[in-house]
């Protein structure tokens, strides 16, 4: 949610920050502003408004050249989506410029204890936080400032600050939302994300929490909030440029499908060395002297964890529950005597799951995150982290990182079972499969014939019914068809209700063991008129059915049957000609509660 970057040192700081904040824009794109020093008048310009990035690339093509800046895109928490909302926002007298991820929740409280004679320009929280620190600093030296308003603060930050007094600095601040500080040759960059700081820094930190930065051209230093010097280590930015481009693809969706057999296969090579597993014997230990596993996650991420549940209790015989993260933090259910969670997030920074962690924590609970990016709060406070290895996925609808979490946890499923088969061939298999499929699909044309409605059902049993719910997530996600998947057995109790004369109905068959029952289902919604579309496997495949996949391990159908559907929404999003990477009021990465 948000992202936000800031650069000083001796390079084009509009440039770097327009760049980075295009790569971040998966954070939100309600609206975008730059703030740049401006020599002649010895003080900070600000370019904001509503809208795209592109829209600040436009408006700042006559800025003037400046070495430090700040920028920030948004997705909008508190006050309407407008200019005096949109970041940076600044204290009364302009000389504090600041952007900020995440929520100040006693903002209210700080503007009536603090701030009862100040003019604010704007509905934010953020805004609260510039008037403060140009409260404090009327009595203390900046730095001080900016730490007396930092520990007032309720709730989560990323900060950027500039001080128009000093424009030789930038200043950092962090809690709970993630922030990257990276050093090049040309200077410092702190950002939102890694990809941000790609082909700009060398090195980066990620940031501890309740941490404060002082950056200057050559120079970063990192305290503690009471101003005692972090000794923070720097590590080499391993990340290529061409993995945040599109390539040939005309979106990053396209591209990230695309990509799914190659991530399959870096995840086997990463989690095998030869047949021996890479994965940290201890977690295995632990989950193995669990007497539950639990799974929690948000969106897609809990989707892969159905998938990894069955497999988990297929495989290892460990019962496992999975629970939505929002929920799960404050309606925690009975927990069973020996406990193990899995946290599946690719971000690793779903406020959701952060506050299940704070509270599996306080239990002091064994955790485990699933994530794909290893520098993530999450994966740095759990006890243990496993990458998926997707590389970065940039669409805000979540294709490849689907397929890798369900693929690790496939790993994880197998290396805690008795291994009666070749998991490393499997996951191959499914590659190939996949890879098969991509190679000569026609989803284009056959999705022109049918997806013209408002609704849309996915029904499966099992395995399929699982996938059918990321299904139904995905056309909703970027088409904004109404789509619901549906355990195929139990539309009749029901939802039948809603099937008009030509209402499509997809229908997932990965399993011949129930083929027929989910085949008499389709029956039952074709004698009321649906359209119906059958994504199936090839050991269930019949005549006239539209999509055919090699068939794979029956434990890991999920990793093939999603991708059609994957396809499926993508061309419905694009012969609706919608903005397919960047869906109306998503974001990728959602650091708000
Ligand atoms: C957002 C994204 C979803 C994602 C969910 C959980 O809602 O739009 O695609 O599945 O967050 O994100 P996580 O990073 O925890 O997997």
């Amino acid at each position: 949610m948000c992202g936000i970057v800031g650069f000083i040192g001796n390079n084009d700081a509009k440039q770097i920050i327009l760049n980075g904040l295009t790569r971040l824009e998966y954070r939100g794109y309600d609206s975008a502003g730059l703030s740049l020093f401006n020599q002649r008048y010895q003080n900070f310009d600000i370019y904001k408004d509503e809208g795209r990035v592109q829209k600040l690339i436009d408006s700042t093509k006559n800025a003037a050249y400046s070495n430090v800046g700040i920028g920030h895109t948004r997705w909008a928490t508190h006050g309407k989506v407008n200019k005096e909302n949109s970041h940076p926002h600044y204290s009364q007298s302009r000389r504090f410029i600041i952007v900020h991820n995440g929520v100040i929740d006693n903002y209210q409280d700080l503007k009536s204890q603090y701030l009862s004679n100040a003019n604010f320009s704007s509905d934010t929280d953020t805004e609260v936080i510039a008037q403060l620190i140009e409260t404090f600093a009327q009595t203390l030296h900046v730095e001080n400032a900016i730490t007396t308003t930092l520990k007032l603060l309720h709730g989560s930050y990323a900060l950027l600050v500039l001080d128009a007094n000093d424009p030789e600095k930038i200043y950092a601040a962090k809690y709970k939302s993630p922030l990257i500080v990276g050093h090049g040759e040309s200077g410092i960059t702190i950002a939102s994300d890694l990809m941000a700081l790609i082909g700009y820094s060398d090195t980066y930190h990620a940031l501890e929490d309740k941490t404060f930065v002082v950056a200057r051209r050559d120079d970063v230093k990192i305290f503690n909030l009471d101003h005692q010097l972090i000794d923070a280590v720097f590590k080499p930015i391993e990340m290529d440029a061409a993995d945040t481009t599109k390539g040939e693809f005309a979106h990053y969706m396209l591209k990230e499908i695309h990509e799914q057999p190659s991530v399959i296969r870096r995840i086997v090579g990463n989690y095998y060395d030869y047949d021996a597993s890479t994965i940290n014997p201890e977690i295995i230990k632990s989950m193995r002297a669990s007497d539950r596993i639990y799974i929690l996650a948000a969106g897609t991420s809990m989707h892969a964890g159905l998938i990894g549940k069955q497999l988990i209790e297929q495989l290892a015989e460990i019962p496992v529950e999975v629970h939505i993260a929002s929920e799960f933090a404050y309606q925690m259910p009975l927990i069973s005597k020996k406990p193990f969670f899995i946290l599946v997030t690719q971000s690793g920074e779903t406020a959701d799951l952060r506050a299940c962690l704070v509270l599996l924590k306080k239990y002091q609970y064994p955790t485990l995150t699933i994530t794909n990016v290893a520098t993530s709060t999450l994966a740095r406070e759990a006890s243990y982290n496993l990458e998926i290895f997707a590389g970065p996925e940039i669409a805000v609808a979540s294709t490849k990182a689907y397929v890798a979490q369900v693929a690790v946890l496939a790993i994880v499923a197998f290396e805690l079972s008795a291994k009666t088969f070749d998991i490393k061939d499997a996951l191959t298999k499914a590659a190939l499969s996949i890879e098969k499929f991509l190679s000569s699909e026609k989803m284009d044309d056959l999705v022109r014939n049918f997806l013209t409605r408002r609704n849309c059902f996915f029904i499966g049993r099992g395995l399929d019914y699982y996938v059918g719910l990321e299904a139904a997530l995905k056309l909703k996600e970027i088409s904004y068809i109404q789509t619901e998947g549906f355990a195929a057995g139990e539309l009749k109790h029901g939802t039948i209700a809603l099937i008009e004369d030509g209402t499509p109905v997809i229908a997932l068959i990965s399993n011949p063991e129930i083929n027929g029952n989910t085949r008499s289902n389709l029956k039952e919604v074709q004698a009321r008129g649906a359209y119906t579309f059958k994504i199936v496997t090839s050991d269930c495949a019949q005549p006239d059915d539209e999509v055919v996949l090699d068939q794979v391990h029956p434990l890991l159908t999920a990793l093939v049957m999603v991708v059609p559907t994957q396809l499926l929404a993508y061309y419905a999003a694009l012969d609706r000609s919608y903005d397919i990477d960047k869906p109306r009021n998503l974001a990728k990465s959602v650091t708000v509660e």
